[in-house]
């Protein structure tokens, strides 16, 4: 049986057995989920749009003002280093900064001399089965109960955990966060709408993360030429789509044929997000698993 977290795993500096990971339980991250994180997907041993996924945890730490405790060179090469150890040739690399363990319980922030938990590591990279992506998913609409800096990508993810399980309790793969009458974003993915062969959006914001992958469906429109507008999307567009798609870094682009138990547009994956998942695949083929 393949492990589902590869040995060795990096903590602090060291590289260790997952079994022999230590974390102090007033960490920061149990005790508050005071830290931050990324999922970088692996393709064929390289990691996918790394330098995009590192901006975003520098981004996210400067927003919760914290340092980082590693630079470009050496998450580099930690990364490296997990691909290596693994197994798999394709691989999701979990990277995880909390601001560390102090003596005693505060919500302010600790002194200068406690160093923050620096934790990641290698696991499968778990994708759709080719027979959940020729239907399409269902997915349910709920109120966004979460922050107003949804931008930051945050482990305390209490909010996007219940949404999502209520998905789950639904019988549906995500659950579509609305808030004040527009769509912001997955409980764990960004969503798109296609309307008379338009791509529609929704702008980067506080509310909602900048995917990794959003961005490169907005690279991979461009560049096809694809009409797009990027502009708030309404409930009521959401529902009136010809096609919903998710995205994400594990995800990719997925079609969603079902909302709040109702067909999407004739309830198949429309021709466009078919078209986006080869664009996307071609753009992974050329880019990643070439020499
Ligand atoms: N989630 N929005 C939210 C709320 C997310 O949690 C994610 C990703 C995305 C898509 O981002 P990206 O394209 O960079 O993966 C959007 C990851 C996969 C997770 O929480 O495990």
């Amino acid at each position: 049986m393949t492990p589902y977290v590869a040995d060795p795993v990096y903590l602090n500096g060291q590289f260790l057995p997952l079994a022999a990971a230590g974390i102090s339980p007033l960490d920061r991250g149990f005790l508050y989920g005071d830290g931050v994180y990324e999922l970088v997907p692996v393709y064929s041993r390289k990691a996918f749009r790394l330098d995009e996924h590192l901006t975003r945890l520098q981004a996210t730490l400067d927003g919760i003002k914290l340092a980082n405790p590693l630079d470009l060179a050496g998450w580099q090469a930690v990364i490296e280093k997990l691909i290596a150890g693994a197994p798999w040739d394709d691989q999701s690399i979990y990277l995880q900064v909390t601001r560390g363990a102090d003596n005693k319980r505060d919500h302010a922030f600790p002194p200068a001399s406690v160093t923050p938990t620096a934790f990641a590591f290698a696991a499968p990279l778990v994708t759709t089965a080719p027979e959940v992506r020729a239907k399409g998913v269902a997915a349910i609409t709920v109120s966004d109960q979460r922050w107003a800096r949804c931008d930051l990508k945050v482990i305390s993810l209490l909010a996007n955990i219940l949404a999502r399980q209520q998905a789950v309790e639904a019988g549906c793969a995500e659950a579509i966060l609305i808030r004040d009458g527009f769509m912001k974003e997955g409980a764990a993915s960004n969503i798109f709408v296609v309307k008379n062969g338009v791509l529609l959006a929704p702008p980067k914001t506080q509310l909602m993360l900048p995917g990794i992958t959003y961005d490169l469906v907005l690279e991979l429109a461009t560049c096809y030429g694809q009409p797009l507008k990027v502009a708030e999307i309404s409930e009521n567009e959401l529902r009136s789509a010809d096609e919903v798609w998710m995205t994400s870094s594990t995800k990719e682009i997925l079609a969603i044929t079902t909302l709040d138990g109702k067909p999407v547009g004739n309830g198949k994956p429309g021709p466009l997000g078919e078209q986006m998942f080869q664009w996307y695949q071609d753009f992974k083929n050329t880019v990643m698993r070439k020499g």
